[in-house]
């Protein structure tokens, strides 16, 4: 979670932007973006609005017009509690998707009009009935990233920071856990439960390899190597820290070691340099998320002036979905 930002004139955003940011981006671009973020500022509060921002977006927006960011679990917990008319989110829809279903009488925007996921799109509501059907009594946990109609077949919702400990409140040593392949392995090994999968997988987490890993180590001995959940089991068996983005992101606070590598997407080596001025990110990075990245500031000023995109959710499958994220936030 950062600092709340509230400035609304571009000379003071500039000043805040360049104390916090001047390391990781251009000047130039940051005297254009404090004018596009006092602007959306203004707005915000004119709307009674909160802006709720994903780890992964991009820093001079992270830092400068998001009420409040964090990882999937953080942000679902903000949007289910959240008092004001308007609920900005920037992420990607699914996320936008699980605010509208848990606080249904706000208006949800997401500053997009896809902001896909390679998760959510690799499942259907009709392959989880199929799955039923198949492996009648055994429980199902879906991951959060999937879509509104995919969660209301589901019994319980998990997030990268809870997912063992979803699984193992559950009363069955197997369950299926859809639909990431790579998820669903790092959460067997951790709960040494039988896990019936899915092959759906992160397009950006499914590119890092035990070979990076150990390049990485040979060139530089004394880095600290953090790896999503997301990433192939024999990826995470290798590095130091897995965790979800928040997690990594204070486990680097927390540590005194002097270099990172984290294996995920690159704004959040960018955001962690920013709030860590002392260490080190190294910057191999070269996989940017696509669907994060249609966010920008540009989009979210036309979200509030033109109140656009509109997340809606059909109440029968809203009522299902609101269930299972539920039972989730009962157990967290
Ligand atoms: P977190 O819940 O860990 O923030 O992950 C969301 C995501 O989409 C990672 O790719
Ligand atoms: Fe989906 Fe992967 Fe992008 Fe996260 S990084 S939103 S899991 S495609």
């Amino acid at each position: 979670m950062h600092t709340l930002t509230t400035i609304e004139t571009a000379h003071d955003m500039y000043l805040h932007l360049r104390a916090t940011l001047r390391d990781v981006v251009p000047d130039v671009e940051l005297r254009y973006k404090a004018e596009l973020a006092a602007e959306i500022n203004v707005l915000k509060r004119e709307r009674n609005a909160i802006i709720l921002g994903h780890n992964y977006m991009e820093p001079a927006l992270f830092h400068s017009v998001a009420d409040v960011g964090g990882d999937s679990l953080e942000l679902s917990r903000q949007a289910a509690t959240t008092d004001k008319d308007i609920i900005v989110f920037c992420g990607v829809r699914f996320m936008a998707e699980t605010a509208k279903i848990l606080n249904p009488t706000r208006t949800v925007l997401l500053p997009s009009a896809h902001g896909g996921c390679s998760l959510a799109d690799g499942i259907t509501a009709a392959d989880v009935r199929a799955l039923r059907a198949r492996y009648p009594g055994v429980p199902v946990v879906t991951y959060i990233n999937t879509s509104a109609e995919v969660k209301a077949e589901s019994d319980i919702i998990c997030t990268s920071g809870n997912a063992a400990r979803i699984v193992n409140s559950l009363d069955s040593d197997t369950v299926i856990f859809l639909p990431d392949e790579y998820l669903a392995g790092n959460v067997a090994k951790e709960t040494g439960k039988t896990l019936i999968g899915w092959t759906a997988r992160c397009e950006v987490h499914d590119k890092f390899t035990v070979e990076d890993v150990a390049n990485v180590r040979a060139q530089f001995p004394d880095t600290v190597i953090l790896a999503h959940p997301e990433c192939r089991p024999e990826v995470v068996d290798v590095v130091d820290f897995t965790g979800s983005t928040s997690a990594m992101i204070q486990y680097v606070e927390r540590s005194t070691a002097p270099r990172y590598l984290l294996l995920t997407e690159c704004s959040m080596g960018d955001n962690i340099a920013a709030a860590n001025p002392g260490k080190e990110m190294l910057r191999l990075c070269s996989v940017r998320c696509p669907h994060m990245n249609e966010i920008t500031l540009e989009e979210t000023l036309a979200a509030l002036q033109h109140l656009q995109y509109v997340i809606e959710v059909p109440e029968d499958v809203r009522l299902r979905a609101h269930q299972a994220l539920s039972r989730m936030l009962a157990v967290t």
